[in-house]
Order: C-alpha cells, then sequence, then structure tokens
C-alpha cells in the first residue's frame, strides 16, 4: 500500500470495509483479505469507478470462477483478462495504468489473453492459423464480454448481423431464390463453418478448408442435417465421396434449383460423362450417340435424375434407379 496516495488508501480502505459487497447485491471473492500475489486487489475495488461494467458482471460466465472461488486471482474476475489493479486503482484510473487495456492492445495480444484460458478447447480448432486470426479478426471482434447481444456464447451482435456484418457478399447469397434459409434465422453460419478455423478434413482436401466444420468421423458439415446422403451405400456415385457435395452444389444460395452448380442439371452430369468414355474401358461416359437410351437430341433423356433418381448412391441398383 506504500504507492497509494492518502486519498486513494482512504477510498480503498472504505470500499474494503464499509460498502464491500453489498453494493451491488454481488459478492466478489475478497481476494485482499488472504495472501495475493502482487498487483492484486480483487474485483470489489472496481465496482465503485466502473459501476456499469459490475453491476451487470454477475450474468457473465466468467464470473463463475468468481463463485467457485477456488480459482486463484490471476484466473478470476476481472484481473483474470485486464491483469492486477493495483497501480491503476493507487493512480485514480487511466487506460495507461491497467495492464491489459483491450482498447490499446494488438490483435494478436488480446487473442493471447483470451487464449491463455481458452487454448484447450480452441487449439483444437487450430485458430492460430484460422484465416480470421491471419487477417487481424481476434476473439474482440466477434464477442463482447460487457456488452453482449444475447446470454449465449457473449457475441457483440447476433450471429446473421456479425458474420453477415464483414461478409456481406455471402448474406446477399443467402437472399438469392434457391438457398439455405440462414438470413430468416432457421439455420445459422455456425451449422456449416467454425469461426474458430479448422483442419483440413479427408474428403475435402483437394480444396481450402473454409472453415467448414467437420463433423462425426469427419463426415462434411453437410451430413449433420442431410443423414440420407450419408451412406455408405452399397453402390456409391464417386463424385459424392470423393468430391463432396460441393463439386454438384454451392452452399449458400444460387438461382439455380436444389442449389445446384449449373442452371440445368444434364449440362452438369455431362462434364463427367461426356461419352468419351472417360471411365475405363466399360465406357462409364453416356453412350450419347445410342439413340435408344441416351439420344441428346430427346429432350426425356435430359432429365438425367428422372430415371436415376438415387443420384447420391443406391443399396438397389448400380445405375442409381431405385
Ligand atoms: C473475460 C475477460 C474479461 C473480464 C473477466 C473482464 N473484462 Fe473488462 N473488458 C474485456 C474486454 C475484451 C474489453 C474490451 C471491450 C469489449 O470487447 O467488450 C473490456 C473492456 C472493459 C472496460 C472498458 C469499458 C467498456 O465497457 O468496454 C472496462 C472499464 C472494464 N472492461 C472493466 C472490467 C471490470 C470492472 C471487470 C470485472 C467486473 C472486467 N472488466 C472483467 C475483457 C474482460
Ligand atoms: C478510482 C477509480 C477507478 C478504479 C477503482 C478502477 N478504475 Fe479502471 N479506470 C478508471 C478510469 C478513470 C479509467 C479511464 C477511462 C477512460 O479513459 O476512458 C479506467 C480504465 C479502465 C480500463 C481501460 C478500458 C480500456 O480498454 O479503455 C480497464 C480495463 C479498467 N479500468 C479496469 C479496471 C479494473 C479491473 C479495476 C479493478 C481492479 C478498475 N478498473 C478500478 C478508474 C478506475
Ligand atoms: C469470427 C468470429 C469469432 C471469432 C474471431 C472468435 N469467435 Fe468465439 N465464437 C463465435 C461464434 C459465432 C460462437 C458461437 C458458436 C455456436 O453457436 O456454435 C463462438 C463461441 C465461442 C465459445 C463458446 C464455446 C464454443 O466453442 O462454442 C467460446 C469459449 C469462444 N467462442 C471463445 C473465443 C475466443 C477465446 C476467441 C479468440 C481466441 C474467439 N472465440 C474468436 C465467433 C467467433
Ligand atoms: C481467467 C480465465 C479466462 C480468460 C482470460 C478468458 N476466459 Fe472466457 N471463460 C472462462 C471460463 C472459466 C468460462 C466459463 C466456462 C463455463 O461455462 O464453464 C468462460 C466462458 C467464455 C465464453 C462462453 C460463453 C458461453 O455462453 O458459453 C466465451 C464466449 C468466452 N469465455 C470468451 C472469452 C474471450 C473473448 C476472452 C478474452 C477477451 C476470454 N473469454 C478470456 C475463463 C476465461
Ligand atoms: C450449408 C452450409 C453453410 C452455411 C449455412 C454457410 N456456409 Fe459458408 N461455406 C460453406 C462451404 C461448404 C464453403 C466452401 C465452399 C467452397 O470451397 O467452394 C463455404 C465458404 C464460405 C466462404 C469462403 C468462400 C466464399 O464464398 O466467399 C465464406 C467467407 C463463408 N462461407 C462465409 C459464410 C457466412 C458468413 C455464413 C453465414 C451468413 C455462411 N458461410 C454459412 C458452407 C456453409
Ligand atoms: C470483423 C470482420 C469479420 C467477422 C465479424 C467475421 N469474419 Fe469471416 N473473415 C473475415 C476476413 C477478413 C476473412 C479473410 C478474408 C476473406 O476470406 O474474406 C474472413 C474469412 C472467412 C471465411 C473464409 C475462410 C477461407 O479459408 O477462405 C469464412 C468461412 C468465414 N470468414 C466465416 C465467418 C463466419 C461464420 C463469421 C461469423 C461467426 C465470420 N466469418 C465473421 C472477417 C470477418
Ligand atoms: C443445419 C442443417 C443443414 C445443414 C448443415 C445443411 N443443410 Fe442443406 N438443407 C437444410 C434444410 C432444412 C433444407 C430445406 C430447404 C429450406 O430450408 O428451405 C436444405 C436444403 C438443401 C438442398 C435442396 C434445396 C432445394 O431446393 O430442395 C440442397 C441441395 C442442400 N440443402 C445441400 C446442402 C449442402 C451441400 C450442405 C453442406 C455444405 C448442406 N445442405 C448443409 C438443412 C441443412
Ligand atoms: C454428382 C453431383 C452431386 C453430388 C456430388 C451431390 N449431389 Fe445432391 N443433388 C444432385 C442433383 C442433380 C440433385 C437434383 C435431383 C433432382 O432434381 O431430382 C440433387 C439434389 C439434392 C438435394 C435435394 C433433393 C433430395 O434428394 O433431397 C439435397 C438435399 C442434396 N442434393 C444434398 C446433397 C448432399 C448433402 C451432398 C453431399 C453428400 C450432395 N447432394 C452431393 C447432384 C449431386
Ligand atoms: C464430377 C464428375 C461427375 C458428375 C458431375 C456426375 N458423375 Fe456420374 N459418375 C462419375 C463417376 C466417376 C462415376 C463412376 C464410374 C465408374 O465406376 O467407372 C459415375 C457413375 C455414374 C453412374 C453409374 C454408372 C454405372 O457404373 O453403372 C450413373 C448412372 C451416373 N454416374 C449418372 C450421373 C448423373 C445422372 C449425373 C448428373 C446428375 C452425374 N452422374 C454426374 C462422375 C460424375
Ligand atoms: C429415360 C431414362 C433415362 C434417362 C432420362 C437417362 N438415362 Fe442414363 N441410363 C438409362 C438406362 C436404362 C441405363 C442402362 C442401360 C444402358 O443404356 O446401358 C442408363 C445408363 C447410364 C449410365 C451408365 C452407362 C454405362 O456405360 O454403364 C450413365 C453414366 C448414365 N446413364 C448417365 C445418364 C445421364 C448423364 C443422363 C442425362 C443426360 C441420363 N443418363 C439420362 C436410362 C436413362
Amino acid at each position: 500500500m506504500r504507492k497509494l496516495t492518502n486519498l486513494s488508501a482512504l477510498f480503498l480502505s472504505l470500499l474494503f470495509t464499509g460498502l464491500d459487497g453489498s453494493l451491488f447485491g454481488q459478492n466478489f471473492q475478497d481476494v485482499s483479505a488472504k495472501a495475493t500475489p502482487a498487483g492484486y486487489v480483487g474485483g470489489n475495488v472496481c465496482k465503485a469507478c466502473h459501476p456499469d461494467v459490475s453491476s451487470i458482471f454477475y450474468k457473465n460466465p466468467h464470473f463463475k470462477s468468481v463463485a467457485s472461488g477456488k480459482e486463484p486471482p490471476e484466473r478470476t474476475g476481472c484481473e483474470g483478462c485486464h491483469g492486477p489493479g493495483k497501480e491503476h486503482v493507487a493512480k485514480g484510473g487511466g487506460k495507461m495504468t491497467i495492464p491489459r487495456a483491450f482498447s490499446l492492445m494488438t490483435p494478436a495480444k488480446s487473442l493471447d489473453t483470451c487464449l491463455g484460458c481458452h487454448v484447450k478447447d480452441l487449439e483444437r480448432a487450430n485458430i492460430r492459423r484460422s484465416e480470421h486470426t491471419l487477417n487481424q479478426v481476434s476473439c474482440t471482434s466477434c464477442h463482447s464480454i460487457h456488452h453482449p447481444a444475447g446470454p449465449k456464447s457473449l457475441l457483440a451482435k447476433k450471429q446473421v448481423e456479425l458474420c453477415g456484418g464483414c461478409h456481406d457478399d455471402v448474406r446477399a447469397q443467402f437472399a438469392m431464390p434457391f438457398k439455405h434459409r440462414v438470413n430468416e434465422g432457421f439455420m445459422q453460419c455456425t451449422d456449416c463453418h467454425n469461426p474458430h478455423g479448422t483442419f483440413a478434413p479427408p474428403m475435402m482436401m483437394s480444396q481450402r478448408p473454409r472453415m467448414v466444420r467437420t463433423g462425426l468421423l469427419n463426415d462434411q458439415a453437410c451430413m449433420k442435417c442431410h443423414v440420407d446422403k450419408r451412406g455408405p451405400f452399397v453402390f456409391e456415385h464417386a463424385p459424392v465421396r470423393a468430391g463432396g457435395c460441393i463439386q454438384c452444389h454451392v452452399p449458400h444460395g444460387s438461382s439455380n434449383a436444389k442449389l445446384l452448380v449449373r442452371p440445368v442439371a444434364f449440362t452438369l452430369c455431362l462434364e463427367c460423362h461426356t461419352g468419351a468414355g472417360d471411365f475405363g474401358k466399360t465406357g462409364r461416359g453416356v453412350p450419347l450417340q445410342e439413340a435408344r437410351t441416351h439420344n441428346m437430341l430427346d429432350p426425356k433423356f435430359q432429365q438425367c435424375t428422372l430415371c436415376h433418381v438415387r443420384i447420391h448412391g443406391s443399396n438397389a441398383d448400380a445405375t442409381f434407379f431405385k
């Protein structure tokens, strides 16, 4: 206490004795009463000058560590994030005196602060190599500790606003005629993406991972909802496994029905089934010259999936008729 001015020392003792805890009806663990590492004063002291932040802190998931009373001072309460507050209090406040004022921190330093406690789960997401981290988008770009938009995950804004705010091109895709209903709130970006990063899933090796979630057994994000497409099937349609869903579908939105990558389905099929016998000597290409079954001048044969209905794979028929 040697460094304190008389005035703030008086002020402090007032807080510790008279006003302690009762001020906002919530008790912070009073670490000052115990032997504490140098510089930690506990959260009660902060209330007097930061009532707005302190009065709602009991609702914050970070209050759990305070309530449990089991954590050491450097891992709990206000100082768990902002660092030891003794000097800050002694000098009567100010951004320069608190060890970790986020408004003065680089994205990298604020990321390190949060990862100090959250490293275990988020390293699993490869967060340091995520496209967000590499582009200076860090925890506080998306999370607001003190002024969250809702109770879940302390997000700074509702998710669709949050992600859409930076990715307005993507938000626009979800307004196209055929789309997943993200803008309407039926699903969220995080149903398919992990904004904290990802590892490249084996089945999409050829593409960039794009922070797309890998589901159970490294399945694609899509299988979580479209379980009927998961297989395994007795007769697989090779590209569903090899290239993944996005070989034929756009994930966000499109002017093409069924979110197909091409306006007309048969043109998509013919990109691979060229009729040139590309797929080995059995000639997996559509026999285009063969008038009996695949005469492309006959509109009937352009409706490939009218006959090959189980286009994602079949347990009954090698040509996907049923
Ligand atoms: C989990 C980490 C964390 C904890 C715990 C925490 N803060 Fe913060 N604090 C932040 C971050 C991050 C910011 C930067 C603004 C933002 O993103 O909301 C901030 C900003 C502030 C600000 C600037 C004004 C404002 O409203 O943004 C004050 C003052 C503050 N914190 C005080 C406190 C006090 C007092 C406590 C304890 C009751 C506390 N903080 C607990 C992370 C934390
Ligand atoms: C004597 C009053 C006082 C006390 C006690 C106090 N602060 Fe502050 N604090 C201030 C003032 C004044 C500022 C500067 C505000 C500004 O410049 O906008 C400040 C700024 C901060 C900031 C900087 C936010 C930013 O990034 O701009 C943080 C964080 C903070 N205080 C946390 C704490 C914590 C944690 C405690 C308790 C350990 C605490 N304060 C106790 C007066 C106080
Ligand atoms: C690009 C935006 C973004 C960034 C950057 C970000 N988060 Fe998140 N975070 C989210 C969203 C969105 C959720 C909610 C996920 C959900 O609902 O499935 C979330 C959820 C969480 C959760 C709740 C548990 C979980 O994994 O779902 C924690 C903890 C978390 N984030 C911590 C962090 C930390 C720490 C950082 C920085 C190292 C960070 N986040 C960076 C967007 C982000
Ligand atoms: C001192 C350790 C510590 C630090 C530093 C810390 N957190 Fe946390 N965080 C926790 C604990 C403990 C929880 C509660 C976990 C639980 O619910 O069991 C938590 C929960 C969260 C949650 C989950 C909220 C939910 O709804 O599930 C988010 C998001 C989060 N922290 C983000 C951050 C961000 C962003 C930072 C950096 C500004 C940060 N944390 C810094 C310890 C910390
Ligand atoms: C139905 C699953 C799904 C949903 C929901 C989804 N995405 Fe995607 N997103 C993907 C897939 C799969 C890719 C990879 C596409 C590729 O590599 O061709 C991708 C790619 C991206 C890309 C990089 C390529 C590009 O188009 O710019 C961004 C950015 C992106 N998504 C942002 C978002 C945002 C923001 C949201 C929410 C508003 C969202 N996504 C919702 C599945 C989804
Ligand atoms: C503060 C701005 C910001 C916010 C908020 C934000 N992003 Fe990003 N995001 C970026 C930047 C910058 C990049 C890298 C450049 C690019 O691809 O546009 C990026 C890249 C991505 C990518 C592409 C990864 C790749 O490999 O190309 C996806 C997917 C993505 N963000 C999803 C999301 C989702 C989901 C959310 C909401 C949870 C979100 N973003 C919130 C700024 C943001
Ligand atoms: C969170 C659940 C969920 C996930 C994850 C998901 N979808 Fe969907 N998908 C739906 C729902 C629900 C519909 C029904 C259309 C609607 O919402 O109006 C749908 C519709 C579709 C359609 C048909 C559209 C039509 O016009 O009939 C295609 C194709 C599709 N999804 C592909 C994908 C692909 C590819 C992925 C992975 C990148 C994916 N989905 C991930 C829920 C999901
Ligand atoms: C070889 C191209 C191709 C691949 C790969 C593919 N699809 Fe499709 N998918 C189609 C075609 C073509 C249709 C339209 C069928 C129709 O109109 O009868 C379709 C229709 C759909 C539909 C809507 C109708 C239905 O059957 O429910 C969904 C949902 C769908 N696909 C999801 C997926 C998912 C999830 C994946 C990845 C596991 C995937 N698709 C991979 C070509 C493909
Ligand atoms: C990305 C390339 C690709 C696209 C697009 C594609 N296929 Fe295939 N298809 C293949 C491959 C590879 C095989 C497996 C050939 C083999 O086993 O030799 C196959 C097999 C088939 C078979 C089974 C042939 C047999 O062995 O009896 C049918 C039927 C089929 N495709 C129809 C379609 C239809 C209809 C479409 C359009 C909706 C389509 N394919 C789109 C690559 C593709
Ligand atoms: C009117 C029903 C019908 C339509 C429409 C149809 N097919 Fe077929 N397809 C068949 C039948 C029947 C066979 C198996 C008999 C045969 O021709 O050898 C077959 C076989 C195939 C095979 C396997 C050929 C091989 O050599 O083993 C492929 C690939 C194929 N079709 C692709 C397509 C594509 C691509 C389209 C759309 C451009 C299409 N089919 C439209 C009925 C149809």
